[in-house]
């Protein structure tokens, strides 16, 4: 079944007041609000219970990567909060995305509750053949993106962060029911600011995204509510 709203907006503003103000005007028109690196080191989880508070489920995209019995704490520090999304390093290996996935179910039993959708990160898209290289890790960077995609979902994960070119590649090779994510949207009429390789929202569905994440084409509209709605109705009627 389709995702009936999947658009993901990413609240990268660096303070609470300016999230807040895009929550109250974005949740009833989107399917979830992402929280990155930057406004939750800055404001800290209180950001987290404000927009879980005022009905908004929350994506938060903290990318763990570490040991696994500490990436485990952290999955319960974010199910605590009441996340419906959150991100972790599939490079992190089995052992760490197996912890992760205990945690979350543990505390999902636990507290009566759904766990949070886990999404692995793959190979960061500003990783080129020769950054990768650098790391150890001989190219293409599509081999290593089905790599650790396979790996991720063998150790139970239920979904994957993926950029717009990949969707075809995923797709093809993991089971149907993966949950895909991805940046790098622009709508028909937007701006492109720094990304490079783009898709529209209805395209990035047509390759088999489930949840479409959007940041400045909304929250740099004039009225980023309506910005939202035309992008839903552009997504509901194909493109
Ligand atoms: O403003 P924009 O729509 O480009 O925001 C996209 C969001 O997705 C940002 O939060 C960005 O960090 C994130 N992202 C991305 N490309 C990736 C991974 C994450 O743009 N490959």
């Amino acid at each position: 079944m389709q995702n009936p709203n999947p658009i993901i907006v990413a609240l990268d503003v660096p303070d609470a007041a300016r999230a807040i103000e895009l929550a109250e005007q974005l949740s009833p028109h989107v399917g979830a609000l992402k929280i990155g690196k930057e406004l939750f080191t800055a404001v800290g989880p209180e950001i987290v219970r404000r927009l879980r508070a005022a009905g908004a489920r929350v994506f938060l995209d903290l990318k763990f990567h570490d040991i696994p019995n500490t990436v485990a704490g952290a999955v319960r520090a974010a199910a605590r909060l009441d996340v419906q999304m959150l991100t972790l390093h599939t490079a992190g290996g089995s052992a760490m995305m197996r912890a992760a996935v205990q945690a979350a179910g543990e505390m999902a039993q636990a507290t009566g509750t759904e766990p949070p959708l886990l999404l692995g990160v793959t190979v960061l898209t500003s990783m080129d053949p020769a950054a990768l290289e650098e790391t150890g890790v001989p190219g293409p960077v599509e081999q290593q993106v089905e790599r650790l995609a396979r790996l991720a979902i063998e150790a139970g994960l239920p979904g994957l962060v993926c950029s717009p070119q990949e969707l075809r590649l995923l797709r093809a090779v993991l089971p149907a029911e993966v949950q895909l994510v991805t940046p790098g949207i622009r709508p028909a009429s937007a701006a492109l600011g720094d990304q490079k390789r783009v898709m529209t929202p209805a395209e990035a569905m047509a390759a088999g995204a489930n949840w479409l994440v959007i940041g400045r084409p909304i929250t740099g509209a004039a009225d980023p509510a309506i910005a939202a709605r035309q992008i839903l109705e552009e997504i509901r009627s194909g493109g």
